[in-house]
């Protein structure tokens, strides 16, 4: 991991009178996966708006160390030409931006719509629209994407799809900066995550790291007639219990780390939905 792509100091901004975001201070690194992950109304849109300079900070920075042109989104809003086919509406984007047909070739296999390209946007699925908008908005080869809830409301077969050619972009040198509600695409997908609640960030880290951080300092233990304990993590109490329990086996033994989804609702009492 190199150098920052995207660092904001401070960066708070005020929307009407509703201070929407407060004193937001994070990084991105090159060629990262950054999740940004917080309730609906969190202020995860917006503060892709100001990094993409749709907002204009009312206080703090925010800098993005790649050109306009290198820059690639997908944002709630994004949409298509629903009377054009799939090609067509690709091969717009590819001549604004000067890339081949071949490109376009390659895109639209990649995120298998190449047997559908000649089908009208307006007669695609959720799912289907959905790639065709990632694939505009990486014909270009971003050096950095924005992904604004890629997967929202997408199958799981199509979610694993748009995971695993997210991590092949990540492979190839791609920065990305995805916000979501869904923990468990956070931990497949991010490097870092920052935890944004009310406007405000509450956590960063690695989603292994802050499992570890916020582990419960206990064990639980399975025995073969299926009873369970819960033994402080500790060598005498785990002892303890196994002479305790002499006459039977142990199944299994786990750690307990909490999820993402756990740990938010930890800090914040709230749920991520
Ligand atoms: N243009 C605007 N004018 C006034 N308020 C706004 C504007 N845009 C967003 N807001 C408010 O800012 C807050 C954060 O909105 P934002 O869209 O950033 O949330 P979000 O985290 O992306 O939520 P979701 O998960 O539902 O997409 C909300 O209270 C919203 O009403
Ligand atoms: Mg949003």
């Amino acid at each position: 991991m190199g150098d920052n792509i995207i660092s904001t100091n401070k960066l708070s901004i005020t929307l009407g009178k509703k201070k929407i975001l407060k004193d937001i201070t994070f990084e991105v690194k090159e060629k990262e996966i950054f999740g940004f992950l917080g309730p609906s109304g969190a202020g995860k849109t917006t503060t892709i708006k100001l990094l993409t300079k749709q907002f204009i900070p009312t206080s703090g920075e925010c800098m993005v160390q790649v050109p306009r042109e290198s820059i690639g989104i997908l944002s709630d809003n994004s949409g298509a030409y629903e009377r054009l086919t799939v090609y067509r509406n690709l091969s717009f984007f590819a001549e604004l931006s000067k890339v081949s047909n071949k490109k376009v070739e390659e895109i639209l296999k990649k995120v298998k719509l190449w047997e559908d390209k000649d089908k009208k946007v307006k007669d695609l699925s959720k799912g289907m629209r959905q790639r065709l908008l990632l694939a505009c908005a990486i014909i270009d080869s971003p050096k950095l994407l924005f992904l604004d809830e890629p997967t929202a409301a997408l199958d799981p077969a199509t979610t694993e799809e748009i995971h695993e050619l997210l991590l092949n972009l990540r492979k190839n040198g791609t920065t990305i900066f995805l916000t979501t509600h869904n923990m468990e695409e956070a931990d497949i997908l991010c490097d870092r995550v920052a935890f944004l609640n009310k406007g405000e960030i509450v956590e960063l880290g690695n989603p292994k790291d802050l499992k570890l951080k916020y582990a419960k300092d206990t064990v639980q233990i399975l025995f073969d007639d299926d009873c369970v304990l819960d033994v402080k993590c500790d060598v005498n109490s785990i002892m303890k219990a196994c002479k305790e329990n002499s006459s039977k086996k142990i199944k299994s033994i786990h750690s307990q780390e909490p999820n993402l989804a756990e740990i938010f609702l930890s800090l914040t009492g709230r749920e991520l939905k």
